[in-house]
């Protein structure tokens, strides 16, 4: 028998902003688009996979993966306030009809990181009116294309914008924030204000500065993301009960070196615990790990010397997810998602190993009698790194985006299905 019973999803993940390509009524599109947006190039036509959606999945299912976690696009959805766009939501119907018809479950998130560039012109993810506004998206989204689907993620990496805002923190403190955040975001861009970036923000947004989801938030804007999160739940839940409904969290393997174990249980608290009462009723909790982080006394500190480091910057830690799963189950009973978890790197070997000693690691925890449902590896494709760009190697399969969109796809790929 194999690492996992039959009814386990094993899959990849992707998101809307990052494969699908032209997402123009987005803010992440604006700024990429803008000399002072902080992003290292354009996203472009991406992966052009909201037209080689049904390539991909037949990709996976050849594989042998039986799960397909991606994004929904809302402000493709939901282009100007109030105004759906019913052919768009048709295509995401049948996104999910193909994914059927291959035997993959589709596992939908609703927000991942971008956002209609309407909203962020209305407060975006300061504003009290977002609560309402993600809440009757997610209503729509479920009354249309609900009923062929099982699980709803609401809203990815929902403490993204505090761990930016502890980040900006060590920023301002002179201390070198790169790699420590969970996705590929430029610290020096996002925290470096100049006139001219004011000035084209006021243009693009309305503001000088905006509330992105990838802003530095505030103690108030992270109670309203779980506002909306619940918001959106209870509306999915009115049309249709049976889809399970949980958001997602970035999780590090935090961990305490002599005298940080106050810094570290700190840490714990404002990535994972204080949101308990948020989630506890959610039939899911999607987990996301790439790597540890230790804790001293003074604080975060660096990556080991000699350690073995991805492209991102992070230590390579397979054995992060295992650890974390624990930790979440200590004190979250429902059932758990591995939503994301992967490595950025050239050499696809490495990405094998990877992959096989954080598997092993999940199957360990279900031994343990973890309800752990699910194994999503990031990324299906190589793909756009949000301020990154391109340079990032996270995929299972390779695209050639300057070679009319080839996919090749990976010994990983192989190697993830055949577990
Ligand atoms: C995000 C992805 C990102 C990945 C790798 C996660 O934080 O959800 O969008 O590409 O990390 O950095």
């Amino acid at each position: 028998m194999g690492k996992f019973g039959k009814e386990f999803l094993m899959g990849a993940a992707t998101a809307a902003h990052q494969v699908e390509g032209n997402n123009r009524n987005s803010d992440c599109w604006v700024l990429e688009n803008s000399p002072y947006g902080g992003y290292a190039e354009p996203s472009l036509d991406a992966c052009d996979h909201y037209n080689r959606y049904e390539e991909d999945i037949r990709l996976m299912k050849e594989a042998g993966l039986n799960a397909y976690r991606f994004g929904i696009e809302w402000a493709r959805i939901e282009p100007q306030e109030g105004i759906y766009d019913e052919q768009v939501v048709r295509h995401y119907g049948d996104v999910i009809s193909c994914c059927r018809k291959y035997g993959i479950e589709p596992v939908v998130t609703l927000h991942h990181f971008s956002s209609p560039v309407w909203l962020i012109r209305k407060g975006g993810w300061e504003a009290e009116s977002t609560v309402d506004d993600f809440a009757a998206y997610a209503r729509f989204v479920a009354e249309k294309i609900g009923k062929d689907l099982h699980y709803i993620c609401t809203i990815n990496e929902a403490n993204m914008g505090l761990q930016i805002m502890s980040v900006a923190r060590e920023f301002y403190n002179q201390m070198v924030a790169d790699g420590k955040i969970q996705m590929g975001i430029s610290m020096e861009a996002l925290m470096t204000g100049s006139p001219e970036k004011m000035k084209e923000n006021e243009k693009l947004f309305g503001t000088a500065s905006p509330h992105v989801f990838q802003s530095p938030r505030t103690e108030n804007g992270d109670k309203l993301i779980m506002r909306a999160h619940r918001a959106a739940c209870a509306e999915i839940k009115r049309v249709n009960p049976s889809i399970k409904t949980g958001l997602t969290l970035s999780l590090h393997d935090i961990q305490a070196a002599d005298g940080g174990e106050k810094n570290a249980a700190k840490e714990w608290n404002d990535e994972f615990l204080h949101y308990l009462p948020y989630i506890r009723e959610d039939d899911f909790l999607g987990v996301q790990n790439y790597s540890r982080s230790r804790y001293g006394k003074d604080g975060n500190l660096p990556v080991p010397e000699g350690a073995q480091v991805t492209q991102m910057g992070y230590e390579y830690y397979p054995q992060g997810i295992g650890n974390v799963l624990r930790k979440v189950a200590e004190e979250y009973e429902g059932e758990l998602l591995v939503t994301e978890n992967g490595i950025a790197t050239e050499d696809d070997k490495e990405r094998v190993s990877f992959i096989g000693a954080a598997t092993d690691g999940v199957a360990a925890c279900i031994k343990e009698g973890i309800p752990v449902k699910g194994y999503f590896y990031w990324s299906l494709l190589d793909n756009f790194e949000w301020q990154k760009g391109y340079g990032m190697k996270f995929g299972l399969v390779e695209v050639d985006r300057s070679n009319g969109q080839v996919r090749r796809p990976k010994p990983s790929l192989r190697y993830l299905g055949g577990i």
